[in-house]
């Protein structure tokens, strides 16, 4: 039995990290993807910027709030309607810090010491800090701070989601009723964006594909995919091409097939592959590229849009977090 009044809608929270500029892997695989699930009229969507946890990676001020803006406004440039669903900075909400403290002294150290995400940055990052190490407790505190229901996510933070759900309900059952336990939304059709070296496109690869990028520099991207070396007139295999894998995620049906007989045909080079997939970038993001551009020129529309996010995030954390201290005896 829940012991606390919920909301009747279910409530989809997201969040994307500031460390970059956002990516066609955080498109597809994030942002895109809750946009058309916070459509639907019996959701209440809630989008955040992780800032807090850019800082685990990015010490300098303007770059992450460049970043920042930048991810801000994919999301409104994305189709985000600001005016219905929640918006905003992580960092402009400090209860969730003061929730991330209470949860530190229920989460166990060994959870933290296997967590595979630490496991691996711990071994590519110079910068090793406890933040990194305690991410997966503020991401928690991210979750159910706001009582959400579910939480669309790409596969590698199924694991961050698993632990949301353990810290919430040790909770609960040492407080009685007190979090909403949050469900993991992982869109099976989604599968990882490849990069373009072929890895799993992330900023931490310096492998990604900006399609908000100006013209020149992103044609420059697309033409650095890699592939192997195989001449212009030899027929090839679409099937372990990297410009195929990323071409196949944005083109309709009968592009697909076209491209992949071009493949299997020959006289058709890797070059002309790249073009077709550049011309399906500008054309396909054409009125989301024209939104971003405008919005990264108006910082003052951003920022407003965001604080007006902000204003309702701040009530429902308020709440909750008032939830807490009871039960902890800090009120
Ligand atoms: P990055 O790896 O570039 O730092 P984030 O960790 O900020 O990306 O990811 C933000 C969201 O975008 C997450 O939900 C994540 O699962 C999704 N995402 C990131 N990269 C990819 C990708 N290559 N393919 C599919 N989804 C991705
Ligand atoms: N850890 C997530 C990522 O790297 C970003 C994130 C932080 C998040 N807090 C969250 C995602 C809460 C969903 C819910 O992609």
């Amino acid at each position: 039995m829940v012991h606390f009044e919920k909301q009747s809608m279910a409530r989809i929270l997201t969040g994307i990290q500031s460390t970059g500029r956002p990516h066609l892997g955080n498109l597809l695989g994030a942002i895109i993807p809750a946009i058309k699930l916070s459509k639907d009229k019996a959701n209440q969507s809630l989008f955040f910027i992780a800032d807090l946890h850019s800082l685990t990676q990015i010490k300098d001020s303007k770059l992450r709030i460049e970043n920042t803006n930048a991810t801000a406004a994919a999301w409104i440039a994305c189709g985000m309607d600001t005016t219905q669903q929640i918006l905003y900075r992580q960092s402009r909400i400090p209860q969730v810090c003061e929730l991330t403290w209470y949860l530190n002294c229920f989460t166990p150290y060994p959870m933290l010491a296997n967590a595979h995400s630490f496991k691996e940055k711990s071994h590519k990052l110079s910068d090793v800090n406890a933040g990194l190490f305690i991410y997966p407790v503020l991401m928690t505190a991210d979750i159910i701070l706001y009582d959400a229901d579910i939480v669309p996510v790409g596969k590698d933070q199924k694991q961050h989601l698993e632990m949301a759900r353990d810290i919430a309900s040790s909770f609960n059952n040492q407080f009685g009723d007190t979090f909403v336990l949050p469900e993991a939304r992982i869109d099976q059709n989604v599968m990882t964006i490849p990069g373009t070296d072929g890895q799993k496109m992330s900023k931490s690869y310096g492998n990604t594909l900006d399609i908000f990028m100006d013209e020149k520099p992103l044609r420059k991207t697309v033409m650095s995919i890699v592939t192997d070396s195989k001449p212009m007139e030899a027929p090839k295999d679409p099937d372990s091409c990297n410009v195929f894998a990323i071409y196949r995620l944005l083109a309709s049906e009968d592009g697909i097939v076209d491209m992949r007989n071009n493949y299997l045909d020959g006289n058709y080079g890797y070059g002309h592959a790249k073009q077709a997939l550049f011309e399906l970038i500008l054309s396909k993001f054409e009125k989301e590229r024209v939104l971003f551009q405008d919005l990264m020129l108006n910082p003052k529309e951003i920022n407003r849009q965001l604080e007006q996010g902000e204003q309702r995030a701040t009530e429902i954390a308020q709440t909750v977090l008032d939830r807490v201290r009871i039960k902890l005896g800090f009120i």
